[in-house]
C-alpha cells in the first residue's frame, strides 16, 4: 500500500477516534455492503437518483456529523454521472458536518488522459481529482492508477493499493505448468514484471501501437513463449483490443495457452466476445467495477483488501 503522508493520521493524545461509517455510491453498492459487513461499520443510507432532465440528485438519509466517513464510489461507466454523484455526496456529507471523508474510488476513471500528451488536450485525471477535493473529499483510496503519472494528479493525500493479495492465489489456484507472465504493452510491464516475479515465471512484452483511441495493434512479442502457458497481465480491459490483440500475437509465437488478468473490468460492449474470439482461455478480474456478470469470467473481490486498507488508516 503507499500511503501519502498524512493519509494514515490517528488521533492525537485524549482525543477520541471519530465514529466509522461507509455511504455506498451507486456504481457498486454490493461491494460497499460487502465492505462494511467486513468492517460491521453502519451503512449510511443514501439515494442517487437523476431529476427528469438527467441531472443527478443525491441525499444522505442520516445525521453524518463529527463521523469518519468512507464513500465507496468507483468512477466507472457512465462516468460522467458517477464522478458527479461522488462529488454530490461528498458535499452532502461536508454541509451535514462530518469529520473526515474518504473517497474510496477502486476503479478511478477519466484516467487515459492522465498527462497532456499534445496541444489541445485536457487533464483530465487532474480536473476530475480537483473536482473531488473542491466538493470536499479529504483523501482517496484508488486500486492500481492507470499510470504511475497519474498520482501527481492529486493535491490530497492518497492511499494506493495493489490486487496482488486478492489475485495471485487464484493464479496458483489455477495450477498451469510453464506459465510465462506477458505485458500487452510497455506501460503494463511493471505490473507484468511483479506477477512475474511472484509467480517465479518468465516474462514476455508484446510490443503494441495506437494509432486512434480504442484501437490496439499487437506488432510483435518480444520473449520466448513457445509452449508456454502465457498470463496477460493489464491493468484495464475497455474495448478488449489490447489483451486480445496480445493473444493471437502469443498464440501465433507458439504459446500453448493464453489467459488474461486485468484489475479493472471496464469492458466497454464487445469486449468479452473479442476476448473469448481471440482465444483467451481464462479470465480474471476483480470486483473494483461492477461484477462482470458472466460465468466466464472470474472475480477475486476486493473487499477485504478495501477493508484493511480502511481500517489501517481509521481513526
Ligand atoms: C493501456 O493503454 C492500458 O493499460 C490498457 O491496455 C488499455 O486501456 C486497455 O484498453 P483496451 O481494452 O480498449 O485495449
Amino acid at each position: 500500500m503507499a500511503d501519502a503522508e498524512g493519509a494514515g493520521s490517528a488521533p492525537g493524545a485524549g482525543q477520541q477516534p471519530a465514529r466509522i461509517a461507509i455511504v455506498a455510491g451507486d456504481a457498486n453498492p454490493e461491494l460497499a455492503q460487502d465492505v462494511a459487513r467486513l468492517w460491521a461499520a453502519p451503512l449510511i443510507p443514501a439515494v442517487v437518483t437523476a431529476f427528469a432532465d438527467g441531472e443527478t440528485r443525491v441525499r444522505i438519509e442520516a445525521d453524518v456529523s463529527g463521523l469518519d466517513l468512507y464513500i465507496i464510489q468507483s468512477t466507472s461507466a457512465p462516468t460522467n454521472d458517477r464522478l458527479m454523484s461522488l462529488a454530490l455526496l461528498a458535499d452532502a456529507a461536508r454541509a451535514a458536518g462530518v469529520k473526515r471523508i474518504t473517497a474510496v474510488t477502486p476503479y478511478f476513471g477519466y484516467a487515459r488522459q492522465d498527462v497532456r500528451k499534445a496541444s489541445g488536450e485536457p487533464r483530465s485525471a487532474r480536473l476530475a481529482a480537483r473536482l473531488l477535493a473542491q466538493a470536499g473529499v479529504d483523501r482517496i483510496v484508488v486500486l492500481e492508477l492507470h499510470s504511475p503519472a497519474l498520482e501527481s494528479a492529486f493535491d490530497i493525500p492518497l492511499v494506493q493499493l495493489e490486487a496482488d493479495e486478492v489475485l495471485l492465489p487464484v493464479i496458483r489456484s489455477w495450477n498451469v505448468a510453464d506459465l510465462a507472465v506477458v505485458a500487452p504493452d510497455a506501460g503494463a510491464l511493471k505490473r507484468a514484471q511483479r506477477y512475474a516475479m511472484q509467480l517465479s515465471a518468465p516474462l514476455a512484452v508484446v510490443a503494441k501501437s495506437r494509432p486512434r483511441p480504442d484501437v490496439a495493434i499487437a506488432l510483435r512479442v518480444l520473449g520466448d513463449v513457445a509452449g508456454r502457458a502465457c498470463l496477460v497481465v493489464d491493468d484495464m480491459a475497455s474495448t478488449g483490443g489490447t489483451i486480445a490483440g496480445a493473444a493471437q500475437a502469443l498464440l501465433t509465437a507458439g504459446a500453448r495457452e493464453v489467459h488474461a488478468l486485468f484489475i479493472h473490468p471496464v469492458m466497454a460492449p464487445g469486449a468479452l466476445d473479442r476476448l473469448l474470439a481471440a482465444g483467451v482461455r481464462r479470465l480474471l478480474t476483480t470486483d473494483s467495477i461492477r461484477a462482470v456478470g458472466d460465468p466466464r469470467v472470474e472475480i477475486a473481490s476486493i473487499a477485504p483488501l478495501l477493508w484493511r486498507a480502511m481500517t489501517r488508516i481509521a481513526g
